[in-house]
């Protein structure tokens, strides 16, 4: 296979895409961005610009507190209702409000009172630092005698099933895992993993963060007693939009989130002077919703719903598998190594490629500059560039465009120009 050939090939694929009329509900500020970074911050969708306008302009500027009532109070409910079927839950189980992070300590915390008695916590040295951070300071909040066990990688891409299970005991509270890791884009088998870890008595929590809305959401099939994610990353939500939470059904009324606040409350507005836990899933939120940031993300929430997870999931399989065979083609020849597992069963919807001169070729890709076109993906170190793909708007034509940047910058040697120091966000 030569460019140009790979190029109809692109072409034809993108004709063949039933999904290709997602792309134009995207705003596209700069037709020629090829954009790669849907898993760190989606696109903006036309509706979510319109909703903004129209929830300033006239929910608050001309309803101002009366928007409470009309429909800003159950918006954290109604459309943790929609990503329901997004992440494989039911309605009930799922609710917006806070952060990943903030999300984490309260359903970790919850677990680990729920589990009192054991005082193991289980996790992987291929998820989110923030993750770890969280997991690190209830181990210190809760006392000496709990650890956490972090599993570790033998190839720095993915965890072997053996290595987890060796370490969930019976003195396991919770299993905290990534279902799909930042880094590598290595996917656990979530029933797998959730059914382990029930033999031992130990719950599980899942960070959905970079699956949802990308990987067909199994939370229910598998089990799942627990997860967080964010909505800023496939679910478009925008920059800092707050992030979900799932919790079964049946546990629901048996955890207390550490935080009591009043939108927690069984009924806020009675201003009872004690506390009393809301019914289901609202006893885990905590305070005001950011209510702006939180209507953006419903446009993608029903984009996805109309489209289906299963198409979703198709084309990000063939997208990934068509980028994982281009860069065998063209680019390992360079210096490139895979960073992410070839299996698409294990793995998510972003390709990582490994390349020591990773971070100097992510700034000449970005620079407008260099070469014939702006690529956007981005870097983690200390050697990955991650193409994120986000089937609802990513082009074919965009990842075979992408890799002949790729190439022309590092055959040419362009990254040369550029230091090596980081900048704040990579
Ligand atoms: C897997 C994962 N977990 C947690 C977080 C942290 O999310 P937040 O900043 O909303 O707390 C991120 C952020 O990118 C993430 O990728």
């Amino acid at each position: 296979m030569d460019m140009e050939s790979a190029y109809r090939e692109a072409v034809a694929l993108d004709n063949q895409d039933e999904l290709s009329g997602y792309r134009s509900r995207f705003i596209s500020g700069d037709e020629k961005l090829i954009y790669l970074d849907g898993n760190s911050l989606g696109r903006l969708p036309a509706e979510s610009k319109e909703i903004l306008e129209r929830s300033v302009s006239f929910e608050w500027g001309e309803r101002l507190i009366r928007s409470w009532n009309e429909d800003w109070y159950t918006k954290n409910i109604s459309l943790g209702d929609k990503i329901a079927p997004i992440a494989g839950a039911s309605e009930g189980e799922v609710v917006i409000t806070d952060t990943t992070s903030v999300n984490l300590y309260k359903l970790a915390h919850a677990a680990l009172r729920f589990q009192k008695g054991r005082t193991r916590i289980v996790s992987d040295e291929l998820n989110f630092p923030s993750d770890l951070y969280i997991l690190q300071g209830l181990v210190k909040e809760f006392g000496d005698e709990y650890e956490l066990a972090v599993v570790s990688s033998r190839d720095g891409m993915t965890i072997d099933t053996m290595d987890l299970k060796a370490v969930i005991d019976e003195n396991t509270a919770l299993v905290s895992l990534s279902h799909v890791a930042f880094k590598s884009a290595f996917r656990y088998n979530m029933k797998e993993i959730t059914g382990l870890a029930h033999e031992k008595g130990a719950m599980v929590l899942w960070d959905l963060s970079h699956s949802i809305g990308a990987v067909s959401g199994e939370l229910n099939t598998a089990n799942a007693d627990l997860a967080v994610g964010c909505t800023y990353k496939y679910l478009n939500g925008g920059p800092g939009s707050p992030a979900f939470l799932y919790v079964r059904k049946d546990l629901q009324d048996k955890l207390i989130s550490p935080i009591w606040g009043w939108f927690g409350e069984k009924n806020p507005f009675e201003f009872e002077l004690k506390y009393r836990p809301g019914d289901g899933i609202k006893r885990f939120l905590a305070g005001t919703p950011p209510v702006l940031a939180l209507k953006t993300i419903e446009p993608t929430l029903d984009m996805m719903i109309e489209a289906g997870m299963n198409s979703i999931r198709n084309k990000s399989v063939s997208q990934s598998d068509y980028l994982l065979r281009l860069a065998e083609r063209f680019l390992y020849p360079l210096g490139f190594m895979p960073g992410s597992p070839t299996d698409p069963e294990m793995r998510g919807s972003h390709v990582s490629l490994r390349h020591p001169e990773a971070y100097r070729i992510c700034r000449a890709l970005i620079d407008p500059d260099v070469g014939g076109a702006v690529v956007i993906p981005d870097f983690r170190d200390p050697d990955n560039i991650r193409f994120g793909i986000t089937p609802l708007y990513t082009t074919y034509t965009e990842i075979i465009m992408a890799i002949r940047e790729i190439r022309d910058i590092v055959e040419n040697k362009l990254f040369l120009k550029y230091s090596g120091e980081r900048e704040k966000v990579t």
